[in-house]
């Protein structure tokens, strides 16, 4: 990948580069170039050559950049980040993670991709993650929480997930339980918390978030949900290096804060998104579904549904709004 990298920094700028140019920058031959451009063409790159001008990129590319996220942030969240390592291609930034976590990673550290071979999301679905367009991160934090206490943590990300993409200038952000970030009913974000090592009172949780920036025609076919990107509601191109700083910037302070006080001072938040509270929806569990109407969530996290009179708490599944 190292020399399609560097073939690729060199074309960010969208501009022509010739073949000769590049191969000279590079050390490679004119036809391995070629080997090599469409190689990244295949991870959903536009690459156009044209005769005597020579190779270019559909759209200027802005490559993420350690340094460019780190000096956006937020001076008390760069404080709690751990480390941070950029991948232009993994299998998935949760499976990384979730294998370097028994190797002394400190909390806060986080990982992000240009490309995920094999991006997963929650129910063993597959996460959408062409190259250079959207955004794949994950953070690693560890808790002296036992896993049970964790319950409300993925509806606290969502609270700062939603507050990051406020700060970016996208007005109308909604939250479906337990974590589905939508706009206007289609998924814009997706959070995924994983668990790794967890022993009795104390927790590695491995944080997942995919960001839809400018989802292709083509990678959008592969998507199995109505979703949206953040170019089609800004109506603009949206720095992703920018939008990885406000991310870590608000998301970084929910996971410490969660370890002492939970998800309590975020719950009025979280029912302010809340994109199906007083609507009759379908919980749908293994073994059976169940209709009622959505009341909220409570300080667990747990869904609340109220059936003839009676409100219960479900702490897992899946809902659908029912259409009258
Ligand atoms: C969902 O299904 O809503 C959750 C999607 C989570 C996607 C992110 S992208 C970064 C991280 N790596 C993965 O493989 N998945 C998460």
């Amino acid at each position: 990948m190292s020399l399609r990298y560097d073939a690729l920094k060199i074309l960010s700028d969208g501009g022509f580069h010739a073949g000769t140019q590049l191969g000279a920058a590079l050390g490679i031959s004119r036809t391995a170039v070629w080997k090599h451009l469409r190689a990244l063409s295949e991870l959903g790159l536009d690459i156009y050559a044209v005769p005597g001008k020579g190779y270019r990129l559909a759209q200027p590319v802005e490559l993420l950049d350690a340094q460019a996220i780190t000096s956006a942030m937020a001076d008390d969240a760069r404080a709690l980040l751990g480390g941070i390592e950029i991948h232009p291609r993994l299998d998935s930034t949760n499976t990384y993670l979730m294998q370097q976590a028994g190797s002394g990673l400190a909390s806060g550290y986080a990982c992000l991709a240009e490309y995920q071979e094999a991006g997963r999301g929650r129910r063993g679905r597959n996460w959408v993650s062409p190259f250079g367009a959207n955004i794949y991160l994950s953070l690693l934090w560890r808790y002296t929480l036992d896993p049970a206490q964790l319950g409300g943590l993925s509806l606290a990300v969502g609270v700062a997930m939603a507050r990051a993409l406020r700060a970016a200038g996208v007005d109308g952000i909604a939250l479906k339980w337990p974590n589905d970030v939508l706009w206007r009913d289609r998924k814009l974000a997706g959070i995924l918390l994983e668990m790794s090592g967890e022993s009795f009172g104390a927790s590695t949780v491995v944080v997942g978030l995919g960001i839809n920036c400018r989802m292709s025609k083509e990678a959008g076919t592969h998507i199995t949900q109505p979703w949206t990107d953040l170019e089609k509601i800004l109506g603009r191109h949206l720095s992703r290096n920018a939008l990885t700083a406000l991310l870590l910037s608000e998301v970084l302070p929910v996971l410490r804060d969660y370890q002492t006080a939970g998800l309590a001072p975020l719950l009025d938040e979280w029912q302010s998104y809340d994109a199906v509270r007083g609507k009759t929806v379908t919980l749908q569990l293994p073994n059976q579904s169940i209709t009622g109407v959505a009341a909220g969530v409570d300080r667990d996290g747990a869904l609340l549904l109220t059936r003839g009179g009676v409100t219960q708490r479900h702490l897992a599944g899946e809902i659908s709004v029912r259409v009258a």
